[in-house]
């Protein structure tokens, strides 16, 4: 969960769509996350869900009417001015129409209409045909257009048996647009090539060398300069994570493989982050079969892989970040592949304890810049360490 999510004010407003329930779980993950929480139901969400649960379950005051009396507030307006972010989960039809028409004839639209100065999130979920209706894409055009960050449904079985667009995205991608709508776009404008995840070298038909990567940090990085603004395209080895909203996924197996869609890809780009651990070696022949076991041992003959980041042309004027992972003399031996890579910036994680750097959820690394620079980053959550990553790329684009 991205840091900035603590202490942040979370306006939760939720209208009457079947995937309410699953807003009860947005709810309880924003409060895991540390953020504070105030909930505005729709008069119809209310005979959904009662008040009650949404209070318990956000550990926070919830509000549906607009007449209620507290404290001597206008509660609409008091409430639009509390939030730092507001969410629309779910969004029907009915309630972003009346929200990109400015009509407040409920609570929840009231402070939504006194609240065009804030970031604002809407989660569309409708059967299809309600979603793929004209004024339903007209009125979500009107709310990008007045400033919403309007996430798209996924597609999938509805409630009502149908199949189609329309489903409510899982929560973590909901989680993840909420950062990306409350970021400053330092990087708005650049596009950013991003590799990730380990590379997978054939033996045979069946088998392959590999290494331990995750491909947690790539991909955190990934959403982080995404966050940030940037147009992102991410070349991944294989892992075991979800795909990430809104950011174009490239699927690939080998070192080969990976240098290929990098060159590809790296003239368009403005910053290359090759967060990948790309394997060293390779066998110097695959398989086309499973090979037979045979009694005694088996030799294979490895050669070395492409180096992906010396063997790119044409990388004048672009930003080039590295990372680098190492036990012994790390900031020394990654400031001397930094240079000899040629990178403006390198990351150096320190793989010397069991608890960070590998397949973990936490890094411990040093920033170390091509003008001698140094940051050290304690060990810290990676989502942490790749936000702090995607300000420094900002700041070195501005220099
Ligand atoms: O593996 P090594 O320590 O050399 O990795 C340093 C940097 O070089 C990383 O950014 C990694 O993605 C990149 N690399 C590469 N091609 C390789 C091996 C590593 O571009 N064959």
């Amino acid at each position: 969960m991205s840091p900035r999510l603590k202490g942040l004010k979370v306006l939760l407003c939720v209208s009457s769509g079947i995937a309410i329930y699953k807003a009860l779980d947005l709810a309880s993950r924003l409060r895991k996350a540390g953020s504070e929480l105030t909930i505005i139901l729709s008069p119809e969400a209310r005979e959904m869900v009662s008040d009650y649960v949404f209070s318990a379950v956000g550990n926070c005051p919830v509000y549906h009417d607009i007449n209620q009396v507290r404290d001597g507030w206008i509660l609409h307006t008091e409430l639009s001015r509390w939030a730092d972010v507001v969410v629309l989960a779910p969004a029907t039809a009915n309630t972003m129409a009346k929200a990109a028409s400015g009509i407040a004839d409920n609570l929840l639209l009231a402070t939504i209409l006194a609240a065009p100065d804030k970031p604002r999130l809407a989660v569309p979920t409708m059967n299809t045909r309600m979603y793929e209706n004209p004024a339903t894409l007209r009125n979500m055009k009107c709310l990008r257009d007045n400033g919403w960050h309007v996430i798209d449904p996924e597609l999938g079985e509805l409630a009502c048996g149908e199949f189609g667009m329309g489903r409510y995205p899982d929560n973590s991608v909901i989680v993840g647009e909420l950062v990306y709508t409350i970021t400053k776009k330092a990087l708005a404008g650049k596009k950013v090539l991003v590799t990730a995840g380990p590379t997978r070298e054939r033996i045979d038909s069946v088998r392959f060398i590999t290494n331990r990567s995750s491909g947690k940090m790539g991909y955190a990085v990934a959403r982080a300069v995404r966050n940030a603004g940037a147009n992102v395209t991410l070349v991944s080895g294989p892992t075991g994570l979800s795909f990430l909203y809104s950011i174009e996924t490239i699927a690939v197996e080998s070192a080969v493989e990976m240098r290929d869609r990098v060159s590809e890809r790296l003239s368009e780009s403005d910053i290359l982050i090759m967060a990948a651990a790309v394997a060293d070696y390779t066998p110097e022949s695959a398989s086309e079969e499973k090979l037979k076991k045979e009694e005694g041992p088996l030799e294979l003959i490895l050669k070395r892989t492409p180096d992906i980041l010396l063997e790119l042309k044409e990388t004048e004027g672009k930003l080039l970040v590295g990372f680098c992972a190492e036990g012994k003399h790390l900031v020394q031996s990654c400031s001397e592949k930094m240079r000899r890579k040629r990178l403006d910036m390198i990351v150096a994680n320190d793989i010397s304890g069991t608890d960070s750097g590998f397949d973990s959820d936490y890094n411990e690394v040093w920033f170390l810049f091509k003008d001698g620079r140094k940051i050290h980053i304690p060990r810290s959550p990676k989502e942490d360490i790749a936000e702090n990553l995607a300000s420094e790329i900002a700041n070195l684009q501005q220099r």
